[in-house]
């Protein structure tokens, strides 16, 4: 019998969050059994209990993965046989100012995760790191890029990558790591001023606002559509050679934040109107290699930029423009770019 027809019971963290509420769905069409159970954990800091489908499969529990007790307590009650841990706080460039948010949240968050996955004999921990462990390594990035992460947030990503290494070595807890970059899709959250420049780029053209970017615009990402991502993270613990593996996720192409903008743009049907700011501590060029999945997962085709942008035009159009939200416990101001300064709604 094929492991997919057994009922099996996991564990998903940030599954209200963008990538969580798609790996959720996944999940679920993959459980042939109708038994299976998805307890989702999530505080709700950045994500929608909306974005969960309604099925009598998924419990929610609202709470934080740094909440050891109640962590160890989700362990106790349930015999999980996987964990995904998806979530985070990702904003990358914002971590530089909040540099103890982001360990305890990140890091710490997944330690405790980590131990209770140990001492509760879990079969296979799936995680979703970041590319943001290579740095501004030379492009493409690949598995076997020596990583050399330049701010806390993707420091926080390799020392969880590196705790899992040692919790196998040492307790034979299995993992699959995955590191996605520059995910867009619909449930994004749009209203998020420090993350996710597809978002804001849509929330803003809806409110009738500039597009800001920072530096000349022609840093290079290749923006990766949600659908692309999402199966190969739930299929994991069922795909035997993805056992104790790392494997780079997402679109292939590069595109520079100009030429996002304007697709961006076009499928809201108005010229982008851009406002140039002082260049940000970041990567210039940023796009990794994919064979590594593509012979684990046999991925279908990849969905194209337009087509993607497209799909999440619409989504964003249905549920419209949400308010940004201001970062309220900021640690270091020194350094802080001007435009997260702003205090104001309208920023
Ligand atoms: N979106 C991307 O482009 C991208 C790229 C690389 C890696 N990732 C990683 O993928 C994961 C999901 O990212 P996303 O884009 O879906 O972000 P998201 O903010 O939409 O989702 C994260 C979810 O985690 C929840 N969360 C945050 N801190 C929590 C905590 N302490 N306890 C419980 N829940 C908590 C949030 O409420 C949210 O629902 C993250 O680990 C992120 O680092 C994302």
């Amino acid at each position: 019998m094929k492991d997919t027809a057994q009922p099996f019971t996991c564990l998903l963290t940030g599954g209200a969050g963008f990538i969580g509420a798609h790996v959720v769905r996944e999940i679920l069409a993959i459980d042939e059994s109708g038994q299976a159970s998805v307890l989702v954990l999530d505080d709700l800091t950045g994500g929608f209990i909306e974005n969960l489908p309604d099925d009598p499969r998924i419990q929610f529990v609202e709470g934080s993965v740094t909440d050891v007790r109640l962590v160890d307590r989700l362990f106790d009650e349930h015999s999980f046989d996987f964990v995904y841990h998806i979530a985070a706080y990702a904003a990358e460039g914002l971590s530089h100012f909040i540099r103890r948010f982001n360990y305890t949240n990140n890091l710490i968050g997944s330690v405790n995760l980590i131990n209770a996955s140990v001492r509760h004999e879990v079969r296979r921990f799936v995680f979703t790191s970041s590319i943001a462990v290579y740095g501004s390594a030379q492009v493409p990035m690949a598995e076997s890029t020596v990583p050399s992460p330049e701010d806390p947030y993707g420091i926080s990503k390799l020392a969880v990558e590196l705790d899992l290494k040692s919790a196998h070595e040492m307790f034979g807890l299995d993992y699959t790591i995955f590191r996605p970059h520059n995910v867009y899709g619909e449930f994004q959250n749009i209203g998020d001023r420090y993350r996710n420049v597809v978002g804001i780029f849509m929330n803003r053209i809806m409110r009738n606002e500039s597009l800001p970017i920072f530096g000349t615009g022609e840093q290079t990402r290749a923006f990766s559509y949600i659908g692309d991502v999402a199966p190969g993270i739930a299929r994991a613990p069922f795909v035997r050679e993805s056992r104790n593996e790392i494997f780079n996720v997402g679109a292939d192409q590069p595109v520079s934040v100009n030429e996002l903008a304007t697709t961006v743009a076009d499928a809201f049907g108005v010229s982008p109107v851009l406002d140039f700011l002082p260049a940000r501590e970041e990567v210039v060029a940023a796009w990794a290699d994919h064979s590594r999945f593509r012979n684990v997962f046999r991925p279908g085709g990849e969905v194209s930029l337009e087509d993607g942008i497209g799909r999440m035009a619409t989504w964003a159009k249905e549920v419209g423009p949400r308010s940004s939200t201001e970062f309220s416990n900021i640690e270091v101001t020194r350094n802080l770019p001007e435009s997260w300064k702003l205090t104001s709604d309208d920023a």
